[in-house]
């Protein structure tokens, strides 16, 4: 074969691959291009292969499965399920995604205590009336009912900064910090549009395809249906000229996060006319990991212990019903454990604990109401005590005294692998900026900045808006795509499936504050998120007395 034509079959190959929405590293799609049939191998790694980016090892592993299933037909755990969920998203959305998402929408609890249905555009996000919110009367423990064991596995824990912090804030650690968010989401969009860089990318009205960061999008003074984006790489800068139906894709970019572009240089070089925008994406064909046994997690957050709008007697009802099931063996709470002290100016005015330690001990107190044989599963937020730079670590050593040997602390953004399946837990400080920045983002909905989320393969792309610390590497990266995506932060419901990722942030445990009541906030109050792991079905509970 002549060099021409490896070249020929290696483009064919990124363009098979592109078609399934999977990246291959150059030495992948070499190694695909050298198979006797190259598509039956995209065919096999679309239906098999989860990983971000293929690698020339899962290349090599579909080629040996496709040699195994012609002689043997055994290809255990490479097969792709078949799928019985409808698409995610409509026909006519293109590799990139572009087009918004439909939504979940919550809503507050009705007058009679009865939670409202919570919307779902897919049969795993479901809402139910807790079983106590309606009858009270009946939360004492069952008398009929007998004590269960449960017997949760060792779960793992990894992207946590906890004790692996050595940032100083230096304007070295800034600049490496955004190289190594360059290098990760980079590596995502490469294989699929074969990028140059800014600097060699020449002029002349070429063709051209970029990866760069965004520094800035606005409205060019000619036209205002047009939107001028500047993006840099290591190499250099250079504009872009977004026009027509991709004003709409310019109105969903945030500043610091990374896209791929392709388009036509000017004249001069000085500018790309976009043709078409990458976000570096979901797969759409990810198979989700499912737990291999009946057993579930149950996904709460902002518990705001040491408030005076904590809300005891609904956490008690929570408690007494968590009791009663034996099925539920983790709790998963996304941050603010406590509402913490000195956070903002006179919130000692509505503080029933003033004292940080005892806050945390009244915490113990109420998560020791949970069966002691569930795993509890913690990160830190906000309100907690630990920087507020994220990534944040875990809860200090120091408050962790009074609570049982069931619960643990980790770092905020944490990976939490529960019974195989991955929880990419964030606080969710980046909620409120998304919701400022989107014009169809919502903080009401914020499953809506969840997808952005995932879209874009970061939690917080916007340095500033967030506080940022500049790790030597970006913890906030989504490097591998979790199969849940659970928040807090914004004391509001919202679920929804995308790409076979379950988002879903769960609410609070504190009504309505002050400073909510003059923002016109309404939070969702008492929920928890019932996740079946071994199908992803997620079931919406609301407690109530
Ligand atoms: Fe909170
Ligand atoms: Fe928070």
């Amino acid at each position: 074969m002549s060099l021409s034509s490896e070249n020929e079959t290696e483009k064919e190959v990124v363009e098979m691959l592109a078609e399934e929405g999977l990246n291959a590293t150059p030495d992948a799609v070499a190694e695909i291009a050298s198979q006797k049939d190259p598509a039956s191998v995209v065919r096999r790694l679309a239906a098999s292969c989860d990983a971000v980016v293929v690698t020339r090892e899962d290349a090599r592993r579909a080629t040996d499965t496709n040699a195994t299933d012609n002689g043997t037909g055994s290809v255990a755990n490479t097969e792709q399920k078949p799928s019985t969920d409808p698409p995610d998203r409509p026909a006519s959305v293109g590799s990139d995604g572009s087009e918004p998402t439909k939504t979940v929408s919550s809503e507050n609890e009705s007058e009679n205590g009865e939670p409202d249905s919570l919307g779902s555009d897919s049969s795993s996000v479901t809402s139910s009336s807790s079983p106590s919110s309606s009858s009270p009367t009946e939360q004492p423990s069952n008398p009929t009912s007998t004590p269960t064991t449960r017997t949760p596995s060792e779960f793992d824990v990894t992207n946590d900064i906890t004790g692996e912090s050595t940032c100083t804030g230096e304007y070295t650690d800034f600049v490496g910090y955004f190289r190594d968010r360059f290098n990760q989401l980079s590596k995502t969009l490469r294989s699929r549009i074969q990028p140059r860089s800014v600097e060699s990318a020449g002029s002349g009205g070429k063709d051209v395809a970029l990866v760069g960061m965004v520094n800035s999008v606005r409205t060019t003074s000619s036209d205002r249906d047009n939107r001028l984006v500047e993006i840099e790489d290591p190499t250099g800068t250079i504009r872009l000229l977004l026009s027509d139906d991709l004003v709409g894709t310019a109105e969903i970019l945030v500043v610091d996060e990374v896209i791929g572009v392709e388009g036509r240089l000017s004249d001069d070089g000085g500018m790309v006319f976009v043709d078409e925008v990458h976000f570096p994406e979901v797969p759409p064909r990810r198979e989700p990991n499912t737990a291999s046994r009946d057993v579930k997690a149950v996904l709460v957050s902002d518990v705001h212990v040491g408030s005076d709008t904590f809300v005891g007697e609904r956490w008690d009802i929570f408690a007494d019903w968590l009791t009663r099931q034996d099925d539920v063996e983790y709790v998963l709470v996304a941050g603010d454990l406590v509402e913490g002290v000195g956070i903002y100016p006179g919130q000692d005015e509505e503080l029933t604990t003033v004292d940080i330690y005892e806050q945390y001990r009244e915490c113990a107190e109420r998560f020791a109401q949970l069966p002691d044989d569930t795993e509890i599963i913690t990160i830190t937020g906000n309100h907690d005590s630990v920087r507020l730079a994220e990534p944040q670590p875990a809860l200090d050593e120091r408050f962790r005294e009074p609570f049982g040997e069931n619960v643990s602390f980790h770092g905020n953004p944490s990976v939490v692998t529960v019974e195989g399946v991955d929880v990419l837990m964030y606080h969710g400080m980046s909620l409120n900026p998304f919701a400022e920045s989107l014009p169809h983002v919502e903080i009401e909905e914020p499953q809506t900045a969840m997808v952005e989320m995932l879209r874009k393969r970061h939690l917080a792309p916007m340095y500033g808006d967030v506080r940022l610390a500049p790790e030597t590497r970006d913890y906030l990266v989504i490097d591998q795509v979790p199969d849940v995506l659970h928040t807090g932060h914004t004391h509001t419901v919202g679920a929804e499936k995308y790409r076979n990722v379950v988002t879903v942030n769960t609410g609070a445990w504190q009504s309505q504050t002050p400073y909510q009541k003059a923002m016109n906030i309404q939070p969702d109050v008492g929920y928890a998120g019932v996740l079946d792991l071994s199908t992803l079905e997620l079931d919406m509970k609301q407690f109530a007395p």
